[in-house]
């Protein structure tokens, strides 16, 4: 992804491994500081995954990974660290895919860097595909609408939903992108609208609960990223997305999910297996670290909804794009 770090424009990963250490951007402090941590142990990437240092299902996964990696170099109990590493938050399949697909590789020998670093690069390879196939849905002049953030940030680099928007950006087509703010944590305001102004795309920031109203004076496309997705296509993404595919059902508007293959879960039969996060109460209560509710008000934020297979017209795959009856043909 595009970024200016300490005054220079360069190209930067959300996570990568250098020197012996595990180096992230802090989404935590974006748009206004785009600051580098880095970490030496893998109890420190867990923290950064349990602290949305590090967010967005395919970065989790390759955080995870190297967590892993960092285990292996230490010399760590590597059953520990897959524990540990896995209990840092419970949605993104992509978490548990990264940690197996890690401890199956150090288990035949594989030198860490190299498979955790394997692993980075396959999911931005999985992007651009996902970018390539998403962006033959994209028209001159339509409008679109995201939401949350499932670009760059979210997925090591080029992004899940934002992936077609990027893919369509070089192919020079003009299109308008609505990016909600995605209460409570704002990642559609602060990360999405970053990205986006980045690349040079054209976007607006808008209250969540515009989504609708937007819907109603013509939005032509919405893509939106995934958490999980079950055998059924049922899927799970930050919460408020269902509101949007609920709406766009009633406006006749086509409703698609681009995820990597990693993002599917066949354990999970249904929407109603999957385990829905639930986040601090101050998240809702506060903004900026300021109390603004009522005292003695209590809160409640689940950082994910289920959305059923039924609303989706499509999942946007590096395997082309599914009806969601053809993703057990497909993918499992
Ligand atoms: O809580 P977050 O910020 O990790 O949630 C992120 C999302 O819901 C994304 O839409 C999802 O992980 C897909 S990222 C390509």
């Amino acid at each position: 992804m595009k970024a200016t770090v300490d005054g220079k424009a360069r190209n930067i990963k959300a996570v990568w491994f250098d020197d012996g250490e595990v180096v992230m951007i802090d989404q935590r402090r974006l748009p206004s500081e785009l600051v580098l941590k880095r970490f030496s142990g893998y109890m420190e990437v867990r923290e950064a995954i349990r602290n949305m240092t590090v967010r967005g299902a395919p970065s989790i996964g390759a955080a995870a990974a190297y967590a892993m990696c960092l285990a292996a170099l230490k010399g760590c109990d590597l059953k520990k660290a897959a524990d540990d590493v896995k209990s840092a938050r419970p949605t993104a399949n992509d978490l548990f895919y990264a940690v197996d697909y890690m401890a199956e590789r150090l288990s035949a020998g594989e030198d860490p860097v190299s498979a955790a670093d394997g692993y980075a690069r396959l999911t931005i390879e999985k992007c651009e595909s996902i970018g390539r196939y998403g962006a033959e849905l994209i028209k001159d002049g339509m409008k679109l609408m995201t939401h949350c953030n499932a670009g760059a940030l979210a997925t090591v680099d080029v992004g899940t939903a934002l992936a077609p928007m990027r893919f369509a950006h070089m192919q020079g087509k003009k299109f308008f992108v609505y990016a909600s703010e995605t209460r409570p944590r704002l990642q559609g305001m602060q990360l999405t609208a970053w990205e986006l102004g980045q690349e040079g795309i054209d976007h607006a920031i808008i209250p969540d609960g515009a989504s609708a109203y937007y819907m109603s004076k013509g939005v032509d496309l919405i893509i939106v990223g995934a958490d999980r997705i079950a055998k059924n296509g049922d899927f799970a993404n930050k919460i408020g997305t269902m509101d949007k595919a609920i709406a766009a059902k009633h406006f006749g508007i086509p409703f698609y999910v681009a995820a990597p293959v990693s993002t599917f879960d066949f354990k999970t039969a249904t929407g109603d297996d999957i385990v829905i996060e639930q986040r601090a109460e101050e998240e809702v209560t506060e903004i900026a670290g300021i109390r603004i509710a009522p005292a003695g008000s209590k809160a409640l934020n689940p950082s994910f909804d289920v959305t059923p297979a039924s609303l989706v017209t499509g999942f946007i795959t590096e395997k082309g794009i599914l009806r969601p009856d053809e993703i057990g043909r497909v993918v499992g």
